[in-house]
């Protein structure tokens, strides 16, 4: 039975116009090929490609090196897309990623590719930069043999470029070094190819150099890819077994489970099973990302495709599960560790009778982007609302963000936090608290002191790659942030890169925005998991006019609870608008006010004096009073602007 996605596919191809339904909810257009070019062809059928012919690889850089501008080229270069067809970063679908110029969502197209009256299959992974989706990048690179590195040649390489190698080599891919941006006027490929060799030993003769936006060294880029990267060792005969790295949720079909088929192959009809959970499912969709959907009849060993199946939910759809046939049973393939929520916020309606349709909008989004954690949540001030664990501060923004764009659900966002831990005595506190150690991910439910033997705080290993004259601005940031310096190295005369212990909750919030400052936009950072460390903590609570705001609560480190306190209470003063009476702003920790700001009350209404011929007037400020009320959340009787729970944590 055709879906109505399918039928939407096959009306619209003679048109040249193709709807697709993409994983950010929304029906998008995008123009088909609009001629075959001579021996490379979108649609050429690529099921009967061997093993040996397929090659498995994803592309991995710094944030703005340009994958997603290499990707489009690779896309062309497979007849996928129109040289001409003023498309930029099709990969990039979501409306936040064009806005943005990010990538978000790693995205996978299956190119055919004809060489020497060859036709190969190549998987292409498109990753996010950023380091808040580095699990993107790693779930990808598990259905991969080989990565694409590329690197800037202005900017030279930078720490992600560094983190994404280890990532790739660690998992003994095939690491192919391409320099691109080559054409621009500050070029430097020698300087840029020395540091590769200098840090990961790469021959110069085998570093590519390619302008991607002009489409220069492309062609060299898919030789060498099929020439090094290794095929999937793929048996067809072995029974099915495929790895689930990715899923999205289609309103008409329900989970799309994007899977790479290491053993058999898969069909219509069949019934499959989840290793994770046991459960089997009736196989009702399958086919390639082409990079829009193109069903086939069956998947083989070595293909990335997409499974649908009677799976109502994506959290059954488990990241890293091994699938396989009903009544056949395989081992697990190595899977990869999920992801796990770095920054908590609470999410709250902008008033209670949102409640159900922002719920909703939650609820959707989350179907597509499972790294995000949910808990219900209330607060006496806020009401109704949940706890939602992010990558980091950027996912928080970009999910924010895409639930006013793409639901028009506004939302009040509170202080982020990172997840701390405690470890109680007594037996009692234990059996109350399931265990002796808590995870506290909201500064409300910090636990009494008298029953914490200890708190832990959690860490990173942050590499920065800086000019050396700013390495003593950098390390003097990293010091404030209370780091430890672990290691320092020259990648060339005049790139260092510096490696410091950090707490995760001195970076999470502002350290990227202050480092491009200190560095004058030249340093970049990037940092993974480092463990829980003893730490002393405090709670920092803010009272208005003698009211907890428990909203505004935060964590810190007591070496920073009176700064903070200071800070806080001046942000407050300068966020919360005046009002008619006076708001008194205190900041308390373990019991004693450590910081006071006074906000004085308004003098007068400005409206009160505009008669006659300023009518206008009169209705255009009692507007703009009115709309400014609306994004106001109303606080111990005072009137506190949605962002002012972000903005006080901010420098
Ligand atoms: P993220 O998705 O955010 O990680 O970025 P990305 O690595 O996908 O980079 P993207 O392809 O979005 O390119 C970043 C910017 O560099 C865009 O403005 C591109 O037009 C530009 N760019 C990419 N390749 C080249 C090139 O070869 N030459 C020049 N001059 N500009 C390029």
């Amino acid at each position: 039975m055709l879906t109505k996605n399918v039928l939407n596919l096959q009306i619209l191809r003679s048109a040249r116009v193709l709807f697709y339904f993409s994983p950010g909810i929304r029906w998008r257009w995008r123009r088909l090929p609009a001629q075959r070019q001579s021996g490379r062809s979108a649609s050429s059928d690529v099921s009967g490609v061997p093993p040996e012919d397929i090659r498995n690889f994803s592309i991995i850089a710094h944030v703005d090196h340009g994958k997603s501008t290499l990707a489009d080229r690779l896309l062309e270069g497979a007849g996928a897309m129109a040289r001409d067809s003023g498309r930029h970063q099709v990969l990039d679908s979501l409306q936040v990623e064009r806005e943005r110029g990010i990538t978000v969502k790693a995205q996978a197209a299956s190119l055919a590719y004809v060489r020497d009256g060859r036709t190969y299959l190549l998987n292409l992974m498109d990753t996010p930069g950023h380091v808040d989706f580095a699990n993107e990048v790693s779930r990808s690179l598990a259905a991969c043999q080989g990565v694409v590195l590329l690197v800037d040649a202005n900017e030279g390489v930078q720490a992600q470029t560094v983190a994404n190698f280890h990532l790739a080599a660690g998992k003994q891919l095939v690491v192919i070094p391409v320099l691109n941006k080559v054409d621009l006027k500050h070029a430097d490929p020698d300087r840029v190819s020395e540091q590769l060799t200098k840090l990961f030993g790469f021959r110069k003769s085998d570093i590519i150099k390619i302008s991607a936006k002009f489409g220069t060294g492309v062609d060299d880029v898919i030789r060498t890819i099929i020439e090094r990267v290794p095929p999937p060792p793929a048996d067809r005969s072995a029974p099915f077994r495929a790895l689930l790295f990715d899923s999205w949720y289609d309103r008409y079909r329900g989970t799309v489970s994007l899977v790479y088929v290491t053993d058999g192959s898969v069909k219509m009809g069949d019934r499959i099973v989840s290793l994770h959970s046991g459960k089997n499912y009736e196989v009702r969709g399958l086919g390639l990302l082409r990079p829009h959907e193109e069903p086939t009849d069956q998947l083989l060993a070595g293909q990335v495709g997409y499974v649908t199946c009677n799976m109502r939910s994506t959290k059954e759809a488990h990241i890293g599960d091994t699938l396989h046939l009903k009544d056949c049973a395989v081992t697990p393939l190595p899977g990869f560790r999920p992801a796990r929520p770095m920054v908590y916020a609470g999410v709250y309606p902008t008033d209670q009778s949102q409640h159900l349709s922002l719920r909703a909008a939650i609820d959707k989004l989350v179907l597509n982007d499972s790294a995000v954690s949910v808990a219900n949540e209330s607060s006496p001030a806020l009401g109704q609302g949940w706890r939602l664990g992010f990558l980091g501060l950027l996912h928080l923004e970009v999910f924010t963000q895409r639930l006013d764009q793409e639901f028009d659900a506004q939302a009040i966002v509170t202080a982020p936090s990172v997840p701390y831990k405690a470890t109680i005595f007594g037996a009692k506190n234990i059996k109350k608290y399931g265990g002796s150690e808590i995870v506290i991910s909201n500064p409300a439910h910090f636990p009494d002191l008298s029953i914490v033997s200890e708190f832990l705080e959690p860490m990173v290993l942050g590499t920065i790659i800086t000019p050396d004259k700013y390495l003593g601005s950098v390390t003097t940031l990293c010091m404030e942030k209370r780091g430890e310096k672990k290691s320092s190295t020259y990648i060339d005369n005049e790139r260092v890169m510096v490696q410091f212990i950090l707490p995760l909750n001195e970076v999470v919030v502002d350290f990227h925005d202050i480092l491009k400052s200190v560095s004058s936009g030249y340093a970049s950072f990037d940092y993974e998991d480092y463990g829980y460390v003893p730490s002393k903590l405090v709670k920092l609570t803010i009272l208005l006019n003698g009211v907890v705001v428990d909203e505004l609560a935060t964590i810190v480190h007591i070496s920073r609870a009176y700064n903070t306190a200071r800070q806080m209470c001046l942000k407050l003063k300068d966020t919360i608008p005046r009002q008619m009476i006076q708001i008194s702003i205190q900041a308390v920790v373990q019991g004693k006010i450590v910081a006071r700001e006074t906000l004085q009350p308004y003098r007068k209404d400005v409206t009160a004096k505009l008669y006659g011929g300023d009518v206008t007037r009169r209705m255009k400020l009692l507007k703009q009073q009115a709309e400014g009320k609306k994004k106001m959340k109303k606080v111990a009787n005072i009137e506190l602007p949605h962002k002012t729970f972000i903005e006080v944590l901010k420098r």
